[in-house]
């Protein structure tokens, strides 16, 4: 019996459980995946006693993926480029982090769109965690160039020195007037996700043949996603990543590599709905 868990603090809203109990049943795997709260001072003692509890690894989220990325072997260079980690998998007695959030990102793009970085140009909206899973992924894809708008120009710099001349920091404020530019406009911000601020920008100088995505999925169809339709330009919603994400952990702990399916994705968004007033 195989068994992985996800770790977080807090850890009840995590939908990891649903995506893995899903494919467990589906591919008759006897083994189970649940939710550990693990306090921060925990976390430690968590990792090193992964093997022992029985585990085959687990993934990681809010707030321990940078102190997991430290505590574990790293050997991918994307994951590298990013410093944080949200799949762990023990293998020879020793444990192993990947990051698999760009991975989930660049498979749900692809699987939604015909995309193919070479040559393209894309605008990333915000400078925290998601985008810099995705800034490495891109790049790593062979992406040409990317506009990195940020509130805080600061932290736009910090990851546009870290990655190089690809990457070039911009103020929010500027972004409406790269979008002519834009083959791929991306909203990494927790902006437009129920109870968040709206992200209120025009897509009015953004061609009709860009793609338009955005990590949140809750709503599923953001105000951007929405306002990108109505201009025709083709959308990737949130939920794709988070599906994709976990594709890598399952195959590592479980030996198979599942498939993100429609009936995956109606599952998850019945639960997105369940406590929802009408
Ligand atoms: P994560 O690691 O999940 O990506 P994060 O590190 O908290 O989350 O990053 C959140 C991003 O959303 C940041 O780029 C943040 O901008 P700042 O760096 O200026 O804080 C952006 N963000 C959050 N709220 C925002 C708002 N009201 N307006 C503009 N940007 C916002």
């Amino acid at each position: 019996m195989r068994k992985a868990c996800v770790i977080g603090w807090p850890i009840k809203h995590s939908r990891s459980p649903l995506i893995h109990g899903f494919w467990l049943k589906k591919y008759a795997i006897t083994g189970s995946y649940e939710k550990r709260a693990v306090e921060p001072g925990d976390l430690e003692s968590f990792l090193e006693t992964l093997e022992i509890k029985g585990f085959s690894g687990c993934n990681v989220t809010i707030p321990h993926k940078e102190m997991v990325f430290n505590k574990v072997i790293v050997t991918d260079e994307v994951t590298r480029g990013i410093g944080a980690v949200n799949t762990v998998f023990v293998s020879e007695g020793k444990t192993y982090g990947l990051n698999t959030d760009g991975y989930g990102f660049l498979a749900s793009l692809k699987e939604s769109t015909t995309w193919q970085s070479e040559n393209k140009t894309v605008s990333i909206i915000g400078a925290g965690g998601a985008a810099r899973a995705i800034i490495a992924t891109l790049i790593k894809d062979g992406i040409k160039a990317i506009y990195l708008f940020n509130r805080t120009m600061a932290k736009a710099q910090i990851l546009a020195k870290e990655f190089g001349s690809v990457v070039k920091a911009k103020p929010l404020e500027k972004l409406e007037e790269f979008l002519d530019q834009t083959d791929l406009l991306i909203n990494t911000t927790s902006l437009g996700m129920v109870g968040q601020p709206p992200l209120e920008i025009s897509l009015q100088n953004l061609p009709s043949d860009s793609c338009v995505a955005d990590i949140v999925y809750d709503p599923l169809e953001t105000n951007l996603l929405k306002q990108a339709k109505a201009n025709a330009n083709r959308t990737v919603d949130g939920l794709g990543m988070l599906l994709h994400q976990a594709v890598p952990g399952f195959e590592k702990w479980f030996g198979i590599r599942p498939e993100v399916t429609k009936e995956l994705r109606d599952l998850v968004v019945a639960d997105l709905l369940k406590d929802k007033p009408e």
